[in-house]
């Protein structure tokens, strides 16, 4: 017996010549019946002529955006499933192909088997429906980019994204710490359907484990010893909306076996109730532990785990998409920037140095660090130097440990491993004259810097945590450039 391959009429539009061919090349070795088209105009001829069952389309056009032509398309042509290419692999774009209704989204550069891939789905899809089943999504007043980054990794969290915004499968986002799974939650929430409903989160780790069924389900007056009144548990306050369930892996045995039920039957009952509730709620889960070696250990139900992965996403780490370190850095120094702090940009050696750090706290360090550099560097442009400055503060756990006298000069240790990376930057020749004051001005900076931030900018209390006459402060924090009520407290 054989296998007829499914062939179908594919118009195929793009302004560039050569990836016309390729892709023409590619689906027609498929068995596929091909035409091609470089604009807008030549779009709508060819599907009144050529009558295509799939079609796809490129975003920027010479005449104009294939993107935007989809709804007005799907509206004559409802049958035929539209496939965006694109090379603008924003968030944004992944969504609002989605939005538009098209059927699948390929970032560029596109491999050619998933291409033919999602045409093979596509007239499957039409085969079996009957018609290009475009999804029909509210779409909310944002149009911020709330997720940053290009990477091939992050493409693929945008495509999931885009794929579960309109449905309510319950999705498990996983990823180390600092990777953006709360953000990916909320993404999902802000442009779906649910996003005039409440976003509720609770996290698991954060709850003494014998509150945490009170927390999620809410309890009546006299539940348990203390519960002197009627509330509302999350499930309760999130109805219409999303629970985000942070830190699953945190949670107790026995709530874990609760929640399930509730997952299985669709309802819950307050602690110490008999009422069930129907739960109207779109369920997303987040951990960065391990679930497959918790199931392992029996800490955590393969039952549950089963419920909640119906979509998994998983975030790359920060290390393995250094492509997008750039990008980010300078969207957090922008927003830094934004809540007051002064406008910083990056030279390209300090994205360099940046790429080559390895990020264990993620997207997080990487904000926390040009908050920091925000506050406290002079120069309008970050350069390496600053970065390397910064990278030896995170390379110790715990600076204030160092401090502790008679222990063995932590700090000292740092400046030090520091000064030798400075110095071998220069391999054989020397830095430039004057080392000494721009050392210590390092230095004084940011012990005054977090000083007066740990005082809410009191002078007077900053001088004498440091130990030092006011004066003297403020003859320092001019002498550094730092103004005071440059930072907003
Ligand atoms: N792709 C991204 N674009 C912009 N900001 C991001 C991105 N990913 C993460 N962030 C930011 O990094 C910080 C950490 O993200 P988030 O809290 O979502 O991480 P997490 O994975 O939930 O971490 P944890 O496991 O520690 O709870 C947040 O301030 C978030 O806004
Ligand atoms: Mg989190």
């Amino acid at each position: 017996m054989t296998v007829t391959p499914r062939h179908g009429r594919i118009l195929v539009v793009d302004d560039d010549a050569a990836i016309r061919t390729v892709v023409r090349e590619a689906l027609r070795r498929e068995g596929h019946s091909v035409e091609v088209a470089g604009s807008v105009a030549e779009l709508r001829r060819a599907v009144k002529a050529f009558e295509p069952q799939v079609l796809v389309t490129d975003v920027i056009l010479p005449d104009g955006n294939g993107l935007d032509m989809v709804p007005e398309l799907l509206a004559d042509y409802p049958s035929m499933p539209i496939i965006v290419l694109s090379a603008q692999n924003t968030f944004t774009t992944a969504v609002r192909a989605t939005e538009q209704g098209a059927f699948d989204y390929l970032p560029k550069p596109f491999d050619l088997g998933e291409l033919t891939r999602a045409v093979a789905d596509a007239l499957a899809m039409r085969a079996s429906r009957g018609n290009g089943a475009h999804l029909d999504i509210e779409v909310g007043p944002q149009d911020d980019l709330p997720l940053i980054g290009r990477s091939p990794p992050m493409q693929e969290v945008y495509r999931t994204i885009a794929r579960v915004i309109s449905n309510d499968l319950t999705v498990l986002v996983l990823g180390e710490s600092g990777t953006g799974k709360e953000l990916v939650a909320r993404a999902i929430h802000d442009f779906g359907p649910r996003q005039s409903k409440p976003f509720v989160a609770i996290n698991m780790a954060a709850i003494p484990r014998e509150l945490i069924e009170s927390e999620l389900f809410g309890h009546e007056r006299g539940a348990f010893t203390g519960a002197q009144a009627r509330t509302a548990g999350r499930f309760e306050q999130a109805q219409g909306g999303t629970l985000f369930l942070d830190e699953i892996g945190d949670m107790p045995f026995e709530a874990q076996t609760r929640l399930l039920r509730v997952l299985q039957t669709g309802e819950f009952s307050p602690v110490g109730s008999s009422r069930s509730i129907k739960a109207d709620v779109r369920i997303i889960a987040a951990t960065h532990k391990d679930l497959t070696q918790l199931i392992a250990d029996n800490a955590f139900r393969e039952d549950l785990y089963y419920r909640l992965n119906v979509v998994p996403i998983r975030l790359p780490a920060l290390r393995q998409r250094v492509e997008d370190i750039g990008e980010l850095a300078q969207f957090f120094l922008d927003r830094a920037a934004a809540e007051g702090l002064p406008r910083k940009k990056l030279d390209p050696g300090a994205i360099d140095r940046l790429a080559h750090h390895r990020w264990p706290g993620n997207v997080r360090e990487l904000e926390n660090m040009m908050r920091r550099l925000a506050a406290l560097t002079r120069e309008d442009v970050i350069g390496a130097y600053q970065i390397e400055l910064q990278l030896g503060e995170i390379g110790s756990p715990d600076p204030t440990a160092e401090m502790v006298p008679g222990q063995g000069g932590g700090l000292a240790d740092a400046v030090e491993a520091h000064l030798s990376r400075y110095f071998a930057t220069f391999g054989r020749d020397l830095p430039p004259d004057g080392m000494y004051d721009r050392v210590l001005a390092e230095i004084e900076r940011p012990l005054l810097q977090l000083s007066l931030a740990a005082v809410r900018g009191n002078q007077l209390k900053a001088a004498k945590l440091l130990g030092i006459n006011r004066n003297t402060l403020r003859k320092k924090l001019t002498d550094l450039g730092m103004e005071p009520g440059m930072r907003k407290s």
